[in-house]
């Protein structure tokens, strides 16, 4: 993440990241927060974004941009006009359309992905109708898992960003792990997550053991594509 911002900075003088929501990314924010990572980074240059937000108050506890505050946020020099939530109080269709508004058409330079056990990503899910997650920047989509509302970047955006970084920790993510690597360059990807393929940037999948656990001959595959 740091060296993803710093080439952004380099190159031209901002750089724009979307984060990820769910459990996952705490530590990777805690993390950032805490020295030397935060003093390696030029962070008035920074513009966050989020992958997806709840349909909910940005105070609500199942807020994305709730955690994001409190574990990264809160601890960084951000200029509050570089924070581009998602407004999850308004109704949904407005939220999409007044984020689609501050999102624009740059590309996004990192791009932070959590997987969730369906296989789907931000808040793109097995039931959300491919078409629209493929044109729309930004869409409305329902999730099987309470809060139902959600707003997400389409694939568009993830799939034009420079960087894309996958976290997936635990053995939970293990068989999810597994099954999405093995769509992955395939034709017709039926996981959400296996259609994440960086048009020109680079994709990473940040694992552990116990999320790469099942891994086996499908990463001496992925090694040969
Ligand atoms: C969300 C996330 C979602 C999440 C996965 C993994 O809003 O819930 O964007 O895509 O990344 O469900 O969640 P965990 O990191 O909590 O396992």
């Amino acid at each position: 993440a740091v060296h993803c911002i710093g080439v952004a900075l380099a190159a031209r003088g901002e750089a724009r990241i979307a984060l990820a929501g769910g459990g996952t990314p705490r530590p990777l924010h805690r993390r950032l927060a805490e020295s030397p990572w935060v003093d390696a980074v030029d962070w008035s240059g920074v513009h966050v974004f989020w992958g997806d937000e709840r349909c909910v108050p940005p105070d609500d506890p199942a807020s994305n941009y709730r955690m994001a505050r409190e574990t990264l946020l809160d601890h960084i020099p951000l200029d509050p006009s570089a924070i581009h939530r998602i407004a999850g109080e308004l109704p949904a269709k407005e939220a999409a359309a007044a984020y689609a508004e501050q999102l624009g058409d740059a590309p996004l330079d990192l791009v932070l992905l959590g997987l969730g056990g369906d296989g789907h990503t931000a808040s793109i899910f097995p039931d959300t109708p491919i078409r629209a997650a493929s044109d729309q920047a930004v869409l409305v989509t329902r999730s099987p898992v309470a809060p139902a509302g959600r707003v997400t970047l389409g694939l568009g955006p993830i799939n034009g960003a420079r960087t894309v970084a996958f976290l997936a920790l635990g053995p939970g993510k293990a068989r999810t792990v597994a099954r999405v690597l093995a769509e992955f360059g395939t034709e017709t990807p039926a996981l959400p997550a296996a259609r994440v393929h960086p048009a020109s940037g680079e994709l990473h999948w940040f694992l552990d053991g116990e999320s790469a656990a099942e891994l086996g001959d499908v990463r001496r595959e992925l090694e040969g594509r």
